[in-house]
């Protein structure tokens, strides 16, 4: 059986999170529900990112150790990934005692393997990034990224030998064309490595809240050089060297624009140091940006998903945020435009769907549903959207994958309207539309699940299903067919009730 290792970016605990934490998780979730679909044996990760100077400094500011500061966000962020219902199979902490063996072995490899040496660092730092910049890199003299001001440093540090990978990264890169995606991202990557690479600090003697440096207890490491190697950690680095061989060459990284650089230049460049293979893939997505009227005023990061959960339901925000931003440009989110697609795609879509079916069932055939015609007109239509559902999942664009599962349901719809069953009298021309809908709404279930699974469990239920959507497999379970009949249909409440903006 195939094996799946999807990862999010552990997350810094100095703050809450917000929509823009969501999207990427969200994204992941619908990737290992996805793979799980397909049979595949899949372990996913998210988690906190719990060292360094930025959350040293937010502990301070609220009057906490540094490890209260990460108990309390870590845990905000669990419970917001369990409100998304997110089905991570671990979270990981990068203050567990599990996370300080793997890095003190993952660099002790490498420095064995002579890429790390002593030296004095004088730069220019950006705590928000925690990460070191040239005054070429600044912007009007500021953090390019946080367009706030960097600060001066100067320390004895232990230097990672980035440079010497250089080419090495140009060979990995130019043997592995699906390394990085989707494509613009992988040029970018590749540019900041044809640039040239320029050897990196990756220890502080100034600060004390790290993985001690094992071979120098003055130091610890940079917390990025502890942060990336949570990926190897969580399947076994430095405890189970079998299981570590198992997952990793399977390892997918899904990951914003702003950390394409250590995630793509890097950590790739790490693991060759330490004598190990990059992952398979890292997705780099664009960010989203706060448009519309309602929340032009708001910016992101106070954005929470709870916020938003509450006006739209769970499922109705994991939709969202699959399937309105594709997945690598920066993408605008409206509240406007949430409850747009909403009514569009949920409630007349989706959600009407099948409470006309469950109702013209229970009126031309008392609530029990006919089989489906083996040569129905919506059997090609429903083979072809599960091939671009599965062909867009596969290329990371959940957007599309999205786009087309909705098409069997407007094809559905469009079906039902042409017919008209809730004209005709009963018989066997009704039952065999009837059927056909039914039947193409239990494979909608199916593909649709990874994006709104509550709500694909539940119409599941409805249309006298046994079992659950998530545990079908495919492709067999999408072949034309499988609808039993004979089994009672549900209306229940509206799946989806409209919204007024
Ligand atoms: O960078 N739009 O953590 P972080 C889309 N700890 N995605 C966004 C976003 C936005 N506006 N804002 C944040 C760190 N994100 C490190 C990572 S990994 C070994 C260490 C998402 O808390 C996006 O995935 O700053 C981005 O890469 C991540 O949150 C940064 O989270
Ligand atoms: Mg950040």
């Amino acid at each position: 059986m195939g094996r799946y290792y999807v990862t999010t970016p552990i997350y810094y605990v100095n703050d809450a999170p917000h929509i823009g934490h969501a999207y990427t998780t969200v994204v992941a979730d619908g990737l290992a529900r996805w793979h799980r679909l397909l049979g595949e044996d899949v372990f996913f990760l998210t988690g906190t990112d719990e060292h360094g100077l930025k959350v040293a400094r937010a502990a301070e500011e609220h009057g906490l150790s540094p490890q209260e500061q990460a108990d309390v966000t870590s845990a905000r962020y669990r419970e917001a990934w369990a409100l998304l219902n997110i089905s991570n199979d671990d979270f990981i902490r990068t203050t567990e005692a599990r996370h300080h063996t793997a890095v003190r072995e993952l660099l002790t490899a490498a420095k064995d393997n002579g890429h790390i040496y002593k030296d004095t660092y004088e730069g220019l730092y950006c705590v928000a990034c925690e990460a070191y910049y040239t005054e070429d890199d600044l912007v009007d003299g500021n953090c390019p990224i946080h367009h706030r001001p960097v600060e001066h440093l100067s320390e004895e540090n232990w230097f990672f030998a980035l440079s010497a990978f250089e080419q090495p990264l140009l060979d990995w890169y130019e043997a592995h064309p699906g390394f990085v995606g989707p494509e613009g991202k992988r040029n970018e990557a590749l540019g900041l490595i044809r640039q040239g690479l320029r050897d990196i600090s990756i220890s502080r003697s100034s600060i004390q809240w790290g993985v001690e440096v094992p071979w120098d207890p003055e130091h610890v490491f940079y917390v990025w050089y502890d942060a990336l190697i949570n990926y190897a950690t969580a399947v076994g680095y430095g405890s189970d060297p079998e299981r570590f061989a198992d997952w990793w060459p399977e390892a997918h990284h899904v990951i914003g624009k702003d950390i394409l650089r250590f995630h793509c230049v890097y950590w790739p460049a790490l693991l060759l140091a330490a004598g190990l293979t990059p992952p398979k893939r890292i997705s780099v997505h664009g960010f989203l940006l706060v448009g519309g009227e309602k929340m032009s005023k708001t910016s992101l990061n106070q954005i929470a998903p709870a916020d938003l959960v509450a006006d739209f339901g769970v499922d109705g925000y994991r939709y969202h945020f699959l399937g309105a931003p594709p997945f690598g440009p920066d993408g605008d989110f409206s509240y406007e435009g949430m409850v747009e697609r909403y009514n569009s795609d949920l409630a007349n879509n989706l959600g009407n769907l099948q409470a006309r079916v469950a109702t013209v069932v229970g009126k031309k055939c008392d609530g029990v549903g006919p089989a489906p015609h083996p040569d129905s007109p919506l059997a090609a239509v429903a083979t072809e959207s599960y091939a671009d559902t599965a062909a867009a999942w596969e290329r990371v664009q959940p957007s599309l994958a999205l786009e087309a599962t909705w098409r069997l349901i407007r094809e559905t719809n469009a079906h039902l309207e042409t017919n008209e069953p809730w004209k005709a009298e009963p018989g066997p021309e009704v039952d065999a539309v009837l059927g056909d809908a039914l039947e193409a709404l239990r494979i909608v279930t199916i593909l649709a699940s990874p994006a709104v699974p509550g709500t694909c469990a539940e119409i599941w239920r409805r249309l006298g299903l046994e079992g659950r959507p998530e545990d079908q497999r495919l492709p067999a379970a999408a072949a034309w067919g499988g609808y039993p009949g004979g089994v009672p249909v549900e209306k229940g409440d509206p799946l989806f009730p409209r919204l007024t903006a």
